[in-house]
């Protein structure tokens, strides 16, 4: 009796003992994609700054738990370079570690600029730098969170900083002036497709990868929504009303005019500067029709060109007639800027 009771124990063991197994098989194979891509990910080389965050882990976190990880030289000069910075900018670094980004701004392209760091000590150093290099007066360094620094000064902003810190800057980034150049070391903006990326060769760097990756992009004015002006074509005064759909810097839409209405053609959308073309069929035949001009106050203000198109080759137009001054206004004023634009 023991011994069958034994038996049926360690028979019933047997069988716990079977579906745990296969229930951990069942556990192993659905973890196994997981694992496949944390595998793959370790082995991938990762951005210079998340392989500091690691190696820094286990020491004293910094600040704002964003590793000081300084952009190397020939990095902040590209990032200068793909901003275009000059003596008429003001440029804001967010995080700005020693100072360098900023510094630099001053010392070889005249621009000027603050950099707002958590770190005391480096904002010393920052002021330091600055004065022995004679830019003190261009270049200024706040001990300051930047979550809390006015950013309406910039015409460029420019970032080292981790993904997270990024997606809560970005609604702040597309809300600064039209026209704003923002440059991130490393890291993108989620959905936010850059105007200009590049790369930078750091064979000699610590941790990471043997390069950099740099991100540009254009604030973008708010365009999205209806729009109507007025042309002056052959001495009659031609009504245009424009449907304009916008994803950050990415535009499109149709135009009517004279009844007849056309999807846009080449729609560009850099800061504030929006041109557009449509080839429109009306009574005095299939025509170009071309805007180039400027979002200011809330109007649209440029150029307009009309073209007759030869109907031989459907999309060449025939040299343009003198370009008119135009203007369009919103025929839906309550339009606001969304959020996410
Ligand atoms: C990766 S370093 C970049 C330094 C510098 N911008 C550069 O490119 O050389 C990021 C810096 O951001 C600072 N930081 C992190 N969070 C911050 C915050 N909330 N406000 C201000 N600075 C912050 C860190 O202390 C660190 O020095």
């Amino acid at each position: 009796m023991a011994g069958m009771r034994g038996s049926m124990r360690g028979g019933a063991g047997a069988g716990a003992g079977a579906a745990r197994e296969r229930s951990a098989r069942r556990t192993r194979l659905r973890a196994l994609p997981a694992l496949l891509v944390a595998a793959v990910l370790w082995v991938l080389p990762l951005p210079a700054m998340v392989d500091a965050a690691r190696a820094q882990a286990s020491e004293t976190p910094s600040p704002g738990g964003v590793p000081y990880v300084p952009t190397p030289w020939p990095v902040v000069k590209a990032m200068l370079e793909l901003a275009k910075v000059g003596e008429k900018d003001f440029v804001i670094d967010l995080g700005s570690g020693d100072g360098r980004v900023v510094i630099e701004a001053a010392r070889s392209r005249g621009a000027r600029g603050l950099g707002v760091e958590l770190d005391p000590d480096l904002v010393q150093v920052s002021n330091d730098e600055a004065r022995r290099l004679g830019v003190a007066s261009r270049a200024l360094f706040e001990r300051r969170d930047l979550f809390e620094t006015d950013l309406s000064p910039a015409t460029v902003v420019t970032l080292y900083l981790l993904p997270r810190l990024l997606v809560e800057l970005q609604p702040r980034l597309l809300r600064l002036r039209p026209g704003t150049r923002i440059v991130s070391h490393d890291f993108p903006l989620g959905g936010w497709k850059p105007d200009a990326t590049g790369k930078v060769e750091v064979p000699d760097r610590a941790f990471g990868p043997p390069f950099s990756t740099l991100y540009l992009w254009i604030v973008p004015a708010y365009v999205n929504g209806l729009w109507e002006g007025r042309f002056e074509h052959r001495g009659r005064s031609e009504t245009w009303r424009l449907d304009l759909r916008q994803n950050h810097q990415e535009v499109s839409g149709s135009v009517r005019i004279g009844g007849a209405s056309a999807r846009l053609a080449q729609a560009t959308l850099s800061g504030d500067r929006l041109a557009f073309s449509a080839i429109v069929d009306g009574p005095g035949g299939r025509l170009r029709h071309a805007f180039e001009g400027r979002s200011v106050a809330g109007e649209l203000v440029g150029l307009w060109t009309v073209a007759a198109v030869r109907p031989a080759a459907a999309d060449a137009a025939q040299a343009a007639e003198p370009a008119a001054p135009t203007l369009a206004r919103r025929v839906d004023p309550a339009a606001q800027p969304a959020r996410q634009r």
